[in-house]
């Protein structure tokens, strides 16, 4: 049998009033082998439960938290769930009322949590690798779910005509980027683009089982040894981070190594790429990354930042203080309600205008359908990527659907 890709909590009739720790606390195992369960890992389980319960609201639709020990009990109960699939469906319905495997699996997956340690921390051999000066980019994050969205971004991106000298996900393989995760959301249906330099950047989902199925992939698919790296031709520095392996954060000489790149750009401009956010109009600020880059932020030298995390495509205004033009292309390929907005929730795909505040410039936030999400289509907004266009000192920025359409295009340099 096929091991399914989602794990949907279901409630028997009778469980709606409970709560997920008395379902599970409740009921003593019925099963002759099953194991009473230690206080902790009851209590973790519930809570989790819970978390995922309370995100998951339409039924068979991918969901998920963030938070590491719900995403490997989600990871665990979508591979080893007790009930079965639906045929043909990728679909697990794992019913509270089935006691016995809840706790086979709550015990499993805390063993598991408590033995997870991060791969060995990499840096990058060389400052910058060189770049072709005409050069295409496809840039998509959160999409390695290998459902809904997702392939059509790929084939789309792998059929490209004009070809694209680097692929570049901006991170998150769910639940939580374990080796069949990473092989069937990552690595099977990456966009081979012919000829393209293919680059993956961690996310906080990957580093929930330490990142090492990801890592070793990335090296032995894509000959990607360091998780941070710059590419660089002679107008234009691109510069991939690692903010998960400390989670939001830029672990170990992040910031001094830009600041190296930066001493050496000559009048090139720096373009970054992450998995999370600097700062966000609907969602929670990046203050560790926003401290630890001050210096470059303050004196206007990162031109453009390209960030996913956010399950939404934010085309930020230039930043008031910083110059910089902040891109949020976190609608890759995960499920994600569309943003309650003045005009959203129509038929059409737009992007609507958000204004600023709190120092977060204004931004043009896409709302449509999404009509990978079967019998969802009008609740959950449209999954795509970018193409970024190099040519010389021009940068040229296009926004495209799953598809390809071009939802929108502009010269950004
Ligand atoms: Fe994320």
């Amino acid at each position: 049998m096929a091991r399914s890709r989602i794990a949907t909590l279901v409630r028997e009739k009778d469980e709606m009033a409970r709560t997920a720790w008395e379902a599970l606390a409740e009921r003593p195992p019925s099963h002759a082998s099953a194991q009473a369960l230690e206080p902790e890992v009851l209590a973790e389980t519930a809570r989790a439960l819970q978390l995922i319960e309370q995100e998951q609201r339409a039924p068979g639709v991918m969901a998920t938290v963030q938070d590491p020990y719900a995403c490997l009990l989600q990871t665990h109960l979508a591979k080893f769930g007790a009930a079965s699939p639906m045929p043909g469906a990728r679909t697990l319905e794992v019913k509270f009322d089935e006691h016995d495997a809840l706790r086979w699996a709550a015990s499993a997956v805390f063993t598991w949590w408590k033995r997870i340690t991060r791969f060995q921390w990499t840096d990058p051999v060389t400052l910058a690798s060189p770049f072709p000066n005409k050069a295409r980019v496809a840039v998509f994050g959160d999409w390695a779910t290998g459902l809904y969205g997702a392939p059509e971004v790929s084939r789309s991106i792998a059929g490209e005509r004009a070809g694209y000298q680097l692929v570049l996900h901006l991170g998150d393989t769910y639940y939580s980027g374990d080796r069949d995760e990473v092989d069937e959301g990552l690595i099977q249906p990456w966009p081979r683009a012919a000829g393209a330099l293919h680059r993956a950047l961690n996310g906080n989902h990957e580093m929930y089982t330490g990142g090492e199925a990801y890592f070793e992939a990335v090296g032995r698919e894509f000959g990607q040894h360091s998780t941070y790296f710059a590419l660089q031709n002679d107008h234009w520095i691109l510069a991939g981070l690692d903010t998960a392996y400390s989670d939001h954060a830029l672990h170990g000489a992040q910031a001094q190594w830009i600041g190296t790149l930066l001493a050496q750009a000559g009048g090139r401009r720096l373009v970054l790429f992450s998995h999370h956010q600097p700062f966000s109009l609907l969602e929670g600020q990046g203050p560790r990354l926003v401290a630890k880059l001050a210096p470059f932020l303050k004196d206007r030298r990162i031109f453009a930042w390209y960030w996913g995390h956010e399950h939404r495509c934010a085309i930020y205004d230039a930043h008031p203080a910083w110059g910089l033009l902040g891109r949020c292309v976190g609608h890759g390929g995960f499920p994600y309600f569309r943003d309650k907005l003045p005009g959203a929730g129509g038929g059409a795909t737009a992007f609507l205008r958000v204004d600023t505040r709190r120092g977060v410039p204004g931004a043009h936030i896409l709302d449509g359908p999404n009509p990978f999400i079967a019998g969802h289509e009008s609740r959950y907004g449209p999954h795509g990527y970018a193409s970024l266009e190099f040519d010389g000192p021009r940068l040229n920025e296009v926004i495209r659907s799953a598809t390809g359409e071009v939802l929108r295009a502009a010269q950004l340099a």
